[in-house]
């Protein structure tokens, strides 16, 4: 289904067609043979990392791994002490991942970096790739664009993964320096952060339309949840007499449900449950649950958390068990900037679309960069509204648009002294 109106551009296609290729090529690095899963400094990284250095070598860009294992690249302006505009988005992926969640970002960047043909400008480019924006191996998501906010403490380096391997150590296995944390702070020249993203959503699909300029993403809490009652033999043990940890977490699971289905515009998923011990004849004593609640009210949000939780103790009380409960991201709703976000629209009807704007319902790199420096961000439509799934895609002509777009972005905020003048860090 062709989107409305868009103006075809020979070389937009053809840098598409690269971008989605190049996407597709780094789909093959993952720690999954059986499917996309790259999670924060895994080995495949490096692959990644050796991959885009070969994509920027006909730019004369060499790039350098910082202290979080992100990629950073800087496109030289026309000027040595000219100030820049980065641009990115995350190499990482959730389990059974698309090839176009993060990585898309990363390449459209590179094609407008190609499409500038050595063009300076009156700012740098600096390219980042974000490690780990997920959130999967250490249940923390944005380590990458924390150290380049400098969001972190001792306390968030020694968070450990499943196999009791910390943050740090992390790092240092994959043969960097933790020391090297401060330096990847992001420069003080920094005048913007802009970032592309596939919407992961129906909205743009049942709209018809390829691009929109994002205006906020939604605030998200994550929870791990644990139910504790006692295991016991699953023959022997009368249904009146059982502290059955897995019933109550489903009864609970059902209360989220119909919790976030009552409230406009709420979300919440159990996304992981485990089960302990695990056997088919051993009444579960213990079961781990995790919880995610998003809503573009902070305050909505907050309230929903408190009612899940109220809820979880009620459940375990009444079939005596207990049931306790670890945060681990609590990250408010975030405003793109709104300058950027006109820029944007009117870069997009330049590209010959309509321009649209809309919330994020998914959390970006770009909620954490916005607390250092304006943000903003350009949503790529997803067939299907299909995202964190192998079926997760995109079509040529919108990522066609989308160079599209962000060369007519680029010549307009080069153009604009009201976004040169901005003192950097907004
Ligand atoms: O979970 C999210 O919102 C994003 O995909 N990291
Ligand atoms: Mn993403
Ligand atoms: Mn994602």
């Amino acid at each position: 289904m062709n989107p409305v109106s868009q103006t075809f551009n020979p070389i937009a296609t053809s840098r598409g067609a690269d971008v989605i290729a190049r996407c597709q090529s780094l789909a093959r690095y993952s720690e999954d043979p059986a499917a996309l899963r790259r999670t924060f400094l895994s080995p495949p990284m490096r692959e990644c990392h050796n991959a885009i250095t070969e994509w920027l070598k006909p730019l004369a860009v060499v790039p350098s791994i910082d202290g979080a294992g992100n990629l950073r690249a800087v496109y030289p302006a026309a000027s040595p002490d000219a100030p820049r505009l980065l641009i990115g988005s995350h190499l990482d992926t959730v389990p059974n991942a698309g090839a176009f969640d993060g990585p898309l970002g990363i390449l459209l960047a590179v094609a407008l970096l190609e499409q500038l043909e050595g063009q300076r400008l009156p700012f740098a480019i600096e390219l980042v790739a974000f490690s780990e924006e997920e959130g999967i191996r250490f249940a923390t998501p944005f380590i990458g664009s924390c150290a380049l906010v400098g969001n972190y403490d001792e306390e968030f380096l020694n968070r450990r993964d499943g196999n009791g391997i910390s943050i740090r150590q992390a790092i240092q296995n994959f043969g960097l320096d933790p020391a090297q944390l401060p330096a990847a702070q992001m420069s003080e020249d920094v005048l913007a952060y802009l970032e592309f993203h596939i919407e992961q959503g129906p909205v743009l699909e049942n709209l018809n339309l390829p691009l929109a300029a994002v205006e906020a993403i939604v605030g998200q809490s994550r929870l791990a949840i644990t139910f504790i009652g006692h295991s016991n033999h699953a023959g022997t043990t009368p249904m009146n007499a059982r502290r059955d940890a897995l019933a109550a977490a489903a009864e609970w699971m059902v209360a989220v449900e119909s919790e976030a289905s009552r409230i406009a515009g709420l979300v919440a998923t159990v996304g992981s449950i485990q089960a302990h011990p695990g056997a088919t004849n051993v009444i579960p004593g213990e079961v781990r649950l995790t919880l995610d609640v998003r809503h573009k009210s902070d305050q909505i949000r907050a309230q929903s958390v408190q009612r899940l939780s109220t809820m979880a103790q009620h459940i375990a009380a009444k079939r005596a068990l207990s049931a306790n409960f670890a945060t681990f991201l609590n990250q408010p709703a975030v405003a793109m900037d709104p300058f950027l976000i006109s820029q944007i629209e009117l870069a997009i009807r330049a590209a010959g679309c309509p321009p649209h704007r809309m919330p994020s319902g998914a959390g970006h790199d770009a909620m954490i960069l916005a607390s250092r420096v304006p943000a903003a961000m350009i949503f790529v439509r997803s067939p299907g509204g299909i995202s964190h799934d192998p079926t997760e895609s995109v079509l040529l002509e919108d990522v066609a648009c989308a160079i599209d777009c962000g060369s007519h972005l680029l010549k307009q905020l080069a153009d604009s002294p009201e976004f040169l003048k901005r003192t950097p860090r907004g």
